[in-house]
């Protein structure tokens, strides 16, 4: 059946949007009240929203088919694709103001936004295999709208909203890594998100702050990415710098210089472009600059031996070059990076990571193996700044990573 909504944005009405109601994906989008608030990188041509990119945006609001714990949820609940759930919580996100009214309805975005009201624990509890019982089945809650593999829930402590965040198996060593990257950000003055260790039934998670709030949207680096085509002898590194400029942020290169260099300490696989954006105010849409440092865990070697992450085993790089050394040549300036601070890295990650709990998963040389491994890289950076008197090596497209894709996190048989 079709229904029409309103595409709102906070409280501006930005398009006329009829959707299906059983898959919940747009079919058409009859007219544009204010295209300057359309999703960042949805195309509008001769007074039209281009539907295909409006409604990939919206799917891509849905938890990925690849997420930990959706095939509960659908099973569950009976429902047969997640995007079906998007319009059960008015499409809201606790990452953004983007929401969709039903035609002829008074709902408003404060009556209704994550931010200020409180929302169901239902869906969160199905995501982590909690018991939950089908009647009177809550499904307003932002857990329909989180993005991202690995299995996670939004919880509202002390009033405040929280992401809490799994590992993956066999090692459930990315909480972990999150408390290490925060560790490593904090003494370098990285302006990050940080991350906290806790427990739920024997397994580890991590948990952060929003640090999204009722005024601001994030904005992935890959919905910037499609401001502007990007040209063939264009590297995606420049590309990025480029689309940065073109909407009035012309100071983004330290901001990727230290993401840039915590990637390389840390040995990150999956600095995709959703794992990393800018910030804007939602109403004025004034660019505000990047987003806080955050998903820093498919790292420090999560799936590697010990005796690997001590070899230095090779790991994929992303997000724009397919080589760790490469990417760490984009870096322009290490001016900012007081080496001092990281001394003593060492014993703050093997402390980190000889929890007691965590012996389960982690078995008993990987802390060792892993702080050894970073204070390794540490030195390859120091090497590289010291080298870098005769300015910046030439970028270009050579190296560059082809296709953005998120690290999946179910078992390789
Ligand atoms: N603290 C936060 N505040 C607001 N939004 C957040 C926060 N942390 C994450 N997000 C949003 O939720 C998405 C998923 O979170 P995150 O990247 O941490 O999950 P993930 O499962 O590790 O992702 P991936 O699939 O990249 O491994 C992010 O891409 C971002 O849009
Ligand atoms: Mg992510």
């Amino acid at each position: 059946m079709t229904v029409k909504y309103v595409l709102m944005h906070k409280n501006t009405p930005v398009a006329e949007l009829e959707m299906d109601e059983n898959t919940g994906h747009i079919l058409k989008v009859p007219e544009t009240y204010a295209a300057e608030h359309l999703p960042v990188g949805v195309g509008f041509k001769k007074g039209a929203t281009e539907r295909v990119d409006l409604n990939d945006w919206w799917i891509n609001r849905s938890i990925p088919a690849s997420r930990s714990g959706l095939r509960n949820v659908l099973e569950t609940l009976g429902i047969a694709t997640p995007s079906a759930l998007l319009t059960r919580c008015y499409g809201l996100s606790l990452s953004d103001q983007y929401w969709i009214k039903p035609e002829n309805s008074d709902v408003s975005w404060s009556n209704v936004n994550f931010f200020e009201n409180p929302f169901s624990d239902d869906i969160g509890d199905i995501l982590f295999g909690k018991p939950s019982s089908k009647r009177n089945f809550d499904f307003f809650s932002p857990d329909n709208t989180s993005n991202g593999n690995l299995k996670k829930r939004w919880k509202i402590v002390d009033e405040k909203r929280c992401l809490i965040k799994g590992g993956s198996k066999p090692f459930q060593q990315q909480p972990y890594n999150e408390v290490i990257a925060s560790a490593i950000m904090r003494r370098l003055d990285i302006p990050h998100i940080d991350y906290e260790l806790i427990w739920d039934e024997d397994a580890p998670y991590c948990i952060c702050d929003d640090f999204i709030t009722a005024e601001t949207d994030l904005v992935s680096a890959w919905q910037i990415m499609l401001t502007v085509k990007q040209p063939n002898d264009i590297s995606r590194y420049q590309h990025y710098i480029n689309c940065c400029s073109g909407i009035g942020i012309n100071d983004i290169v330290h901001a990727l210089d230290q993401m840039i260099t915590l990637d390389y300490i840390i040995a990150n696989e999956d600095r995709h472009l959703n794992n990393f954006g800018l910030i804007r105010n939602a109403e004025t849409l004034q660019w505000i600059g990047a987003a806080p440092v955050f998903d820093s865990g498919s790292s420090l070697g999560y799936e590697l031996t010990p005796a690997q992450i001590r070899g230095n085993a090779a790991v994929e790089c992303k997000p724009f070059k397919k080589h760790h050394k490469a990417q760490l040549e984009l870096v322009t300036s290490f001016d900012w990076l007081d080496f001092s601070k990281l001394y003593g890295i060492g014993d703050e990650i093997s402390e980190i990571l000889s929890d007691e709990r965590a012996a389960l998963f982690l078995g008993p040389d990987r802390a060792a193996a892993v702080a050894e491994a970073v204070e390794k890289r540490i030195d390859d950076v120091h090497d590289m700044a010291m080298d870098m008197h005769g300015g910046m090596a030439n970028d270009n497209t050579e190296d560059d990573v082809e296709e953005d894709i998120a690290q999946s996190y179910e078992p390789r048989l």
